[in-house]
């Protein structure tokens, strides 16, 4: 998704807890030549940890003095079974996948309202926030990703009116995938905690998906292509909950 953008004229700012941005970001890195002003940069920053991320997106709109929009995908992932969970394994796993989004987009908007820059923001959940996936167990992602739909649309009701200042009118849209061949998935196949060929024949087309195929979806949640849509969930997931 961040390609599409810096593909689409934007300068992209990825935030991961990593110290260092991996191999598929250094990759595509390498691929634009910051052009025009757009390109891709790296910030070390916890999503869970709320100063450093109203720092760092402080920060960063500074630099143009706007903010246009916001990708919140970090996200963890456990899976045992509901029987085996510790408070703290809950508490961990909600502090990204929940409290990372809602800090993500907070510090998001205080930075569109003071630059009156009217944003989009696309928090990524998951088909797992709407259905209970057949033979994969996780209780509290799934249960996060239900949240963060949930989030979204109270988001977009408290932010969608523009304002007599000309701050507000910020829209904030969810978007569900469904199985990626991502880390997150290999870890899964790898540990045995998922079947590869059962979750290709959950879905209508008997595959798992790329996240290639999720560039068009962060651009249109973006861009002016979605103008008229807020508080809404945008389901891409194979059809997999559509049987
Ligand atoms: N892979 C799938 O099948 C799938 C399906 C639906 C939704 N999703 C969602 O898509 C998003 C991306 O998932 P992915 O499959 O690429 O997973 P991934 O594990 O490959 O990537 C997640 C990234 O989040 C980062 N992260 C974790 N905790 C963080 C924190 N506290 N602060 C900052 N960064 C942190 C990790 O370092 C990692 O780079 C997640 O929200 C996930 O729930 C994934």
């Amino acid at each position: 998704m961040a390609e599409g953008l810096v593909e689409a004229g934007g300068k992209v700012h990825c935030i991961d807890r990593l110290a260092e941005p991996d191999k598929t970001f250094n990759e595509a890195k390498a691929r634009f030549k910051n052009e025009n002003g757009g390109g891709l940069e790296y910030h070390q920053v916890d999503v869970s940890n709320a100063e450093a991320m109203e720092e760092a997106i402080a920060e960063i709109a500074s630099e143009r003095q706007r903010l246009d929009g916001l990708v919140a995908a970090a996200g963890i992932q456990q899976c045992t079974s509901a029987l085996d969970y510790s408070a703290e394994d809950i508490a961990r796993m909600l502090s990204v996948n929940y409290t990372g989004v809602f800090l993500s987009a907070r510090a998001c908007a205080r930075q569109m309202y003071k630059y009156k820059n009217q944003g989009s923001m696309c928090l990524v959940a998951s088909m797992s926030g709407s259905i209970a996936n057949r033979g994969f167990i996780a209780p509290v992602y799934n249960s996060s990703k239900a949240a963060v739909i949930q989030l979204a649309k109270n988001l977009a009701m408290e932010w969608g009116r523009v304002q007599p200042d000309g701050s507000g009118g910020i829209r904030v849209n969810c978007l569900s995938p469904g199985h990626i061949v991502t880390p997150m998935v290999e870890e899964n196949f790898r540990k045995g905690e998922a079947s590869r060929e059962e979750w290709e024949n959950n879905n209508m087309l008997g595959r798992l998906s790329t996240p290639e195929e999720y560039k068009s979806a962060g651009l249109f949640l973006l861009s002016g292509a979605s103008s008229y849509m807020t508080g809404a969930n945008l389901l891409m997931d194979g059809g997999t909950s559509a049987w």
